[in-house]
């Protein structure tokens, strides 16, 4: 069982605008590695941090398109978890606002509308020189489950290859997605922070800046992450337990 503090309860009860701020923690417990544990298999001897930069990309496109691929693959054999459903759940009686870093889509698939992908999508491949959108219908993410290396398609109009939609280290976040996030943020009654680090900037400073508003925050966390001492309830408990805890909390009894 969770320890739910009363004022986070009750801060959540009350609120009719509630923005959810997730990173890779929210995902874990659907059996998707975190973005700084260490992968297994195929990718254990790549760093992680080092196959999402704009120079990965210009050294080698078909290992980082590669890399993309398979874990395009992991998300779509995975499924949402408890707390991806809670997190639905607490949308149907109240505005619930979800900015997410993450590239997957299982917010989506467990009934919450994300408001903003803030580091874009494993979904939406662009050609890397003149932008347009690409409709992936040759992708092939299980080829990635034996090869490192996975040649990217080509941009049918200007022949450049095309590069997943997410943002790579060094990179500006997509203009609209970051200011729905902040619009947002500045419209909650309180905040919901579950499965992130907070060490990646701008998108750490959203929440922070709701704390300097005077925006109640609330953390989920099974360990201390950078926004734990700043936040108002810092709550030990994993993505899939303690949201499903606090929205049964929150729901008046039937
Ligand atoms: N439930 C909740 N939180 C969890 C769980 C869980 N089951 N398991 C792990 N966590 C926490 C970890 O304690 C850690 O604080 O999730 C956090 C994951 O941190 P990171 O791997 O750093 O992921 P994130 O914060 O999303 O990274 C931010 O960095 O690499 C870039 O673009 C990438 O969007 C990513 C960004
Ligand atoms: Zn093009």
């Amino acid at each position: 069982t969770v320890e739910l503090p009363a004022a986070a309860v009750e801060a959540v009860r009350r609120a009719d605008w509630v923005t959810v701020f997730t990173g890779a923690g929210m995902s874990a417990e659907s059996g998707i590695a975190t973005f700084r544990d260490a992968e297994v298999g195929l990718w254990e001897r790549f760093d992680p941090a080092e196959l999402a930069t704009p120079e990965a990309w210009a050294d080698d496109p078909a290992l980082v398109w590669g890399w993309y691929q398979w874990r395009a693959r992991l998300v779509r054999d995975a499924s949402p978890n408890p707390g991806h459903l809670a997190l639905a759940e607490l949308g149907r009686g109240r505005t619930v606002m979800v900015v997410t870093q993450n590239v997957d889509d299982l917010h989506e698939r467990a009934g919450s509308e994300v408001i903003s992908h803030l580091h874009g999508s494993l979904y939406s491949p662009r050609c890397s020189n003149c932008g347009r959108p690409y409709d992936g219908t040759d992708a092939e993410p299980d080829r990635a489950v034996h090869e490192l290396r996975v040649e990217p398609p080509t941009c049918p109009v200007c022949l450049s290859a095309v590069r997943p939609g997410v943002v790579w280290f060094g990179e500006a976040l997509p203009a609209d997605a970051w200011s729905k996030a902040e619009k947002a943020f500045a419209a909650s009654d309180v905040v919901i922070v579950v499965g992130t680090s907070g060490i990646v900037y701008p998108a750490a400073a959203l929440p922070e800046r709701a704390m300097s508003a005077g925006v109640p925050v609330i953390e989920f966390n099974p360990e201390p992450s950078a926004l734990s001492s700043q936040v108002t309830h810092s709550i030990r408990a994993s993505a899939a337990v303690g949201l499903p805890a606090l929205v049964e909390a929150v729901t008046p009894p039937q």
